[in-house]
C-alpha cells in the first residue's frame, strides 16, 4: 500500500485524523485539515459487499429477416416530432432500443439538407471526427479511398474496426436517390440497406459450432486503415472478431470488414484454422434468415450500434446523397444511463 501511494504521488503525511460514525453514514476529517469527507451507509455497504459495480441491466432481443420475433415493437422507431416536443423522454426511448434490438429508425426527419440530421444525432451525443471528419454528406465520388464512397454492393460488416474503441453508432439517412438516365418504369434503382444481428450470429455460431466460436474470441488479429495518404490507423494492440465481456457473460462487441483485416497470424493455431472459423461465421452471416433488408427513403433516419449489428447494401445505380455520422460508445451509452434511470441508480453502477 505504501508503495502505491508513492508511485502515485499522494501525500505521505495526510491521514484520517478523526472518524465519527453518525446515523446516516461516516464522517472523516483529515490530519490536513483541507476538507471532510462523508461516506453514506448504501456506500459502504456496496463496497462491503463487493468490489465491482452493479452490472448495466441487459435486455437484448435478436433481430432476423422478419425483425423480432418476440417484439410488437418491430421496426423500432420514434418521430422527429416527439424528439423536438419531449427530447429527453423521446431520447430515452430511442437509445433503449437500439440498446434492446441494436437500431432505430427517426420518422419524419427534413431531408432537403443534412441539417437537421445532424441536429437530431446530436441530441444523443457530440458526432465523432474521424480521418473522414465528423458529420457526412455526400455523394460516391471515391473522394476517400474507401469502398462506403462507391455505388458496389457491400456485404454485411462493422466499420471503423481499425480503431481501439470502434464508432459505437451509425447512422444513415437517405436524402435523395435519382437517376436521371433512367426511363420511367425501368425498375429500381437499388441500394437496399442490409443489417445483421452479429450477436444472434454469435449465439447460432456457438450453438453450432463452438470450435468455431473459440477460435474466433481468441485468436487475435491485427486491424488498419491504410488507403489514405499519411493515414495509418490500427487499435492499440491486435483485437478478436468476437470479443467477450470479461466477465464471461456473453459478447461485447463484433469486429468484421474484410477490407481492414490485417494478417492472420500463427499463434499456437495454424491462420488456417482461423480461416475455417471464419468460413462458418460467413456462412451464417449471410443466411437469408438472418439478413433484414430495408430500403432507406428520404425523411427516414437509420441509427444503429456498430458494435453489434454488421451492416452492408446492394449495388445502386444514379445518384444518392446521403448523409449520417458516428457517434462514440460511451457518449451514447452514458445518454441512455442518464435519460432512462434516477441519478442514485447510476452512479451506484459507474462508481461502485
Ligand atoms: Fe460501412
Amino acid at each position: 500500500m505504501q508503495r502505491a501511494f508513492n508511485t502515485f504521488e499522494i501525500p505521505q503525511d495526510v491521514r484520517p485524523e478523526q472518524i465519527d460514525v453518525q446515523e446516516n453514514g461516516v464522517r472523516v476529517q483529515w490530519s490536513d485539515a483541507s476538507h471532510d469527507s462523508f461516506y453514506p451507509w448504501d456506500f459502504i455497504e456496496t463496497y462491503i459487499q463487493s468490489d465491482r459495480r452493479t452490472p448495466e441491466p441487459r435486455r437484448i432481443e435478436y433481430f432476423g429477416s422478419n425483425g423480432s420475433g418476440n417484439s410488437t415493437s418491430w421496426p423500432p422507431s420514434v418521430s422527429s416530432k416527439d424528439l423536438e416536443d419531449n427530447e429527453t423522454r423521446t431520447v430515452a426511448q430511442l437509445t433503449d432500443f437500439i440498446k434492446r434490438f441494436g437500431l432505430v429508425f427517426v420518422t419524419g426527419v427534413p431531408f432537403e439538407t443534412g441539417e437537421a440530421t445532424k441536429k437530431l444525432l446530436e441530441k444523443i451525443a457530440f458526432i465523432r471526427q474521424t480521418h473522414y471528419g465528423g458529420f457526412y454528406d455526400f455523394i460516391p465520388d471515391l473522394a476517400m479511398a474507401d469502398t462506403a464512397y462507391t455505388n458496389l454492393a457491400l456485404g454485411a460488416h462493422t466499420d471503423t474496426t481499425y480503431f481501439t474503441d470502434p464508432a459505437g453508432l451509425q447512422a444513415f439517412h437517405l436524402l435523395s436517390h435519382a437517376d436521371p438516365t433512367a426511363k420511367d418504369g425501368e425498375g429500381t434503382l437499388g441500394g437496399k440497406s442490409l443489417l445483421v444481428d452479429g450477436f444472434y450470429a454469435a449465439s447460432l455460431l456457438r450453438k453450432e459450432s463452438p470450435r468455431a466460436y473459440k477460435i474466433l474470441t481468441t485468436h487475435k488479429l491485427s486491424w488498419h486503415a491504410s488507403g489514405n495518404e499519411g493515414i495509418t490507423i490500427t487499435p492499440d494492440t491486435s483485437y478478436p472478431v468476437l470479443e467477450s465481456k470479461s466477465n464471461g457473460q456473453g459478447l461485447r462487441r463484433v469486429r468484421w470488414n474484410n477490407d481492414d483485416r490485417g494478417v492472420v497470424p500463427f499463434t499456437e493455431r495454424s491462420p488456417m484454422e482461423w480461416y475455417e472459423a471464419a468460413r462458418e461465421w460467413h456462412s451464417i452471416l449471410t443466411r437469408k434468415d438472418l439478413e433484414y433488408w430495408v430500403q432507406l427513403t428520404p425523411g427516414n433516419l437509420l441509427i444503429f450500434d456498430n458494435w453489434r449489428v454488421l451492416h452492408g447494401r446492394s449495388a445502386f445505380t444514379g445518384v444518392r446523397r446521403m448523409c449520417g455520422g458516428y457517434i462514440n460508445r460511451d457518449d451514447f451509452v452514458s445518454r441512455w444511463r442518464n435519460t432512462n434511470f434516477p441519478r442514485e441508480e447510476i452512479l451506484k453502477r459507474v462508481v461502485g
